[in-house]
């Protein structure tokens, strides 16, 4: 079995107003179905793992909205970190809590910000990946790049073992030009931000690339049930280096030859914004325009218009005519009106907000 850790932080600012400091991506209904992102994570998951071997890693603000929407998972596995101090912190974490129930235990962290529609094929992805992972390997899911992103990780596939292969490589976030030569190169996939390996493994690991972090983290798992756990989690946190797990440890791990990758054959997005949001969700009309809804969400009317994405706010209609291409996002306390095609420049939008506070 599988025991499957989400780390749930950040905010996702491109997806405002829908996301905010409060109301993670994470948390956001933008799965096309009734669940958040979080939900369907953790529905994933549960084809490999049983709820108590299902682990969250959240801040403290997420943490009762976490509780509630996952209510199969045990309040123990829900780990809550004091402050934000990336992917780095919030994995090893988890890695050393789980090693101490079970020391040998096979692992996965799976971020909570993408969207996969066929769970059975990623559930066999994964299971791939924990046949490599138990002969100590530390694996990661690949997913074939459809251009040359600089938002992700970078894998260079090197020789094949067993269903997957050995990394020569990992990239995280290269620049243009090297994205672009990675991408025509063709031996390159783009890394799913999930990861598979050894508790034992991945901690011996971290011990070598940040061992202050990997101490930090071991002293907080040893005393988890124990009454000193707030004390040292004040005293220890706020030290802890500021670093995603690709560059403090799948970097220099994948340097020295203990990095594989199977290639994930599913559906994969990251729905960075509501663009991407509205290529994804398998829920256009015969023109083209997508509306995003859950149950008690609002309504939209639609009058020759076409390709447009739409979120209506709770109880509420979005009514247009004759618009093409735009994004409409409704809330209770902001209303967002932008092209298509502009969707990223909505992350500068929300700069402007915070400095105008
Ligand atoms: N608990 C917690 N605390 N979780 C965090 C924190 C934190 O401080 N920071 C990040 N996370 C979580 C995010 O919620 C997400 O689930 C996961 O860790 C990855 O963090 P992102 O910040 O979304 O990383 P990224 O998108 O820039 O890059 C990663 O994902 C790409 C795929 O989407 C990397 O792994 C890339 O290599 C990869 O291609
Ligand atoms: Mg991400």
């Amino acid at each position: 079995m599988l025991h499957a850790v989400v780390p749930a932080g950040g905010s996702g600012t491109r997806l405002w107003p829908l996301s905010r400091a409060q109301r993670p991506k994470f948390l956001l209904p933008l799965t096309g179905t009734d669940s958040s992102l979080l939900q369907s994570t953790v529905e994933r998951v549960r084809l490999l793992s049983r709820p108590d071997q299902v682990y969250v890693v959240t801040g403290a603000a997420h943490a009762v909205d976490v509780a509630r929407q996952l209510p199969e998972v045990p309040g123990d596995n829900i780990l809550v970190e004091p402050s934000p101090r990336d992917s780095a912190a919030a994995i090893s974490l988890a890695a050393a809590v789980i090693a101490e129930r079970e020391p040998k235990a096979v692992m996965g962290a799976f971020a909570a910000d993408h969207l996969v529609q066929d769970g059975e094929a990623f559930a066999k992805t994964v299971e791939r990946a924990m046949e490599l992972a138990e002969t100590g390997l530390l694996m990661t899911i690949g997913i074939n790049p459809t251009g040359p992103d600089t938002g992700y990780g970078y894998l260079r596939l090197g020789s094949a073992v067993g269903p997957g292969y050995q990394l020569e490589a990992f990239v995280e976030k290269p620049d243009q030009v090297s994205a672009v030569e990675y991408v025509s190169a063709g031996n390159y996939l783009w890394n799913a931000g999930m990861f598979v390996w050894r508790v034992d493994v991945f901690l011996e690991e971290l011990a070598r690339r940040r061992p202050a972090l990997h101490d930090a983290v071991r002293t907080l798992a040893g005393a988890w049930d124990s009454t000193g756990r707030e004390a040292l989690f004040s005293q220890l946190w706020p030290t802890l280096e500021k670093i995603s797990i690709d560059y403090a440890v799948m970097e220099p791990a994948a340097a020295a030859g203990r990095v594989g990758v199977v290639p994930g054959d599913f559906d994969w997005h990251d729905v960075g914004d509501y663009n991407t949001l509205g290529q994804v969700l398998k829920a256009a009309d015969k023109v083209g325009n997508v509306v995003v809804g859950n149950r008690g969400a609002g309504e939209a009317l639609l009058t020759e218009s076409k390709r447009n994405v739409v979120v209506p706010a709770a109880g509420r209609l979005v009514a247009a005519v004759g618009v093409d291409d735009l994004i409409i996002v409704d809330t209770p306390d902001a209303l967002l009106v932008c092209p298509r095609d502009r969707a990223q420049e909505v992350k500068g939008l929300v700069e402007e907000l915070k400095q105008s506070q």
